[in-house]
């Protein structure tokens, strides 16, 4: 009689610290787990008039910075690339959206339009260990493996649409 009573103290004291536990744990696992918007894949809105021509915004999408570049008109670009396609894919586009994110060790690339060190014309400059890209992502120099990556995207409506299928499709 005694011990199952005991057995009944200890039950009812291991189902409150099952709560307790449940009720600690829960808002940690929710805060980790990825947004609804992120599983669905989400869809960012930049209004294209509120970025002056020749520069670059920063903002995010999927929890990660993605430029958006402005070039100006009629932007002549004299820099040679090692390697990738970006630019045929961008061809034609004044405005659109890479992901800021270096493809070597994940540093965040620097705009610098006046060029840097033996460039002389606009160019990403990767800091952490010297990459160099193009104004459309492709590599001009170091040791990043590939271009940056282009979120799908398109323009509508004075808007750059980041995450949904335009001039690029799906994520390149
Ligand atoms: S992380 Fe960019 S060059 Fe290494």
């Amino acid at each position: 009689m005694e011990a199952s009573r005991r057995d009944l103290v200890g039950i009812a004291i291991g189902g409150l610290g099952a709560v307790g536990v449940i009720g600690v744990l829960y808002p940690i696992v929710k805060t980790l787990a990825p947004s609804a918007a992120s599983l669905a894949g989400a869809v960012v809105e930049v209004d294209i008039n509120s970025i002056p021509e020749g520069q670059v915004r920063v903002v995010s999408w999927k929890g990660k910075p993605v430029f958006v570049i402005k070039l100006p008109q009629g932007f002549q670009w004299s820099g040679k690339v090692r390697e990738g396609n970006n630019s045929k894919l961008l061809q034609g586009q004044s405005v659109f959206t890479m992901i800021a994110v270096c493809t070597h060790l994940g540093c965040v690339p620097l705009w610098k339009p006046q060029g840097e060190a033996e460039y002389n014309y606009p160019v990403f400059h990767c800091p952490c260990h010297g990459g160099f890209y193009s104004p459309w992502g492709d590599i001009i120099a170091g040791p990043p493996p590939r271009p940056l990556y282009l979120p799908p995207q398109k323009v509508e409506g004075g808007k750059l649409i980041i995450g949904e299928a335009g001039f690029i499709k799906e994520l390149t």
